[in-house]
């Protein structure tokens, strides 16, 4: 069975455990499904005081993730996990969307084609080229932590961590590193492979994007849903498509009532009005 392995390297893992340990994701976590593992940033913060930040260089407001304690956290869960790939939620990464949360959970259809991963390791390559091609960091610094693989151990590719769907044993292992404060030295996103945006909206820390990451992923994942088809069904799932609106008991409730079609038992008739109904949301 594939299984992926979420280590959220936070300031407040509290703050993170109660989602994750209700509902699905606790019952996903308890099947094996996925593993989630918490590191509290802090144990790497920089003397008695444990200090994680400081503030900007040429002034400003805030305070700034230091580049020590984010470099030793992740370097720290990289030494047992190599091929662990680094994701930060930053307002400034690649928009989460159904899409990729597909490509990350492995699943079928929308996983990256042989020729995106052949141009590129990851889906913000676009982002890396970017950030090498401009002054903030040496140009040759390397693309993870300068580590390389165990010797003999599968070097994994950018398909191998986001695509494990030709594999039915395969581990995947993503490391998501919530900053906080006001920002974060620049020269971390040296260490990250995915910078992810939830929307364009500030937040206070990653904490809240880490949540919906493992959230939109976890349920991606088989045996995670109820009904086989679920997340098949539903929006989004082929990239753009809204899901059709759905009734359950009472048929009438308030005065309002369950179309006559659901109620019909016409199989055919109610997959014609559902497929009607999802292209006209969508279009809306
Ligand atoms: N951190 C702060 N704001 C964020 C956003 N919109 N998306 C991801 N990470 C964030």
């Amino acid at each position: 069975m594939s299984k992926i392995k979420f280590t959220i390297i936070s300031l407040f893992p509290e703050a993170l455990k109660p989602y994750l340990d209700s509902s699905m994701l606790y019952k996903a976590q308890k099947e094996g499904i996925i593993e989630v593992e918490y590191v509290n940033l802090r144990d790497f913060g920089l003397g008695a005081h444990k200090s994680v930040d400081d503030t900007p260089y040429g002034g400003g407001d805030g305070m700034l993730l230091r580049c020590e304690p984010a470099y030793a956290a992740i370097e720290s869960v990289k030494s047992g996990s190599p091929q662990a790939k680094v994701i930060l939620p930053t307002p400034v990464g690649e928009i989460w969307d159904q899409n990729l949360a597909r490509r990350f959970a492995g699943v079928e259809d929308n996983s990256f084609s042989e020729s995106e991963v052949a141009a590129k390791e990851s889906p913000c390559f676009s982002w890396r080229r970017r950030l090498k091609g401009e002054d903030i960091i040496p140009l040759d610094a390397p693309a993870t932590n300068g580590e390389q693989p165990e010797q003999g151990a599968p070097v994994m590719t950018g398909r191998d961590a986001v695509s494990c769907k030709k594999s039915k044993n395969r581990s995947v292992h993503y490391i998501i590193f919530c900053p906080h404060y006001e920002g974060y030295d620049e020269r971390i996103m040296n260490l990250v492979d995915y910078p992810i945006s939830l929307g364009q909206y500030v937040l206070t820390g990653g904490e809240l994007p880490a949540l919906i990451i493992v959230d939109s992923i976890t349920r991606l994942l088989p045996g995670v849903l109820g009904g086989e088809t679920s997340a098949q069904i539903e929006s989004f799932s082929d990239g753009s498509n809204l899901e059709y609106p759905q009734y359950t008991k009472p048929a009438e409730f308030r005065g309002m009532a369950v179309p006559e079609v659901l109620l019909s038992g016409h199989h055919a008739k109610i997959a014609e009005w559902r497929e009607e109904q999802s292209r006209l949301r969508s279009q809306r």
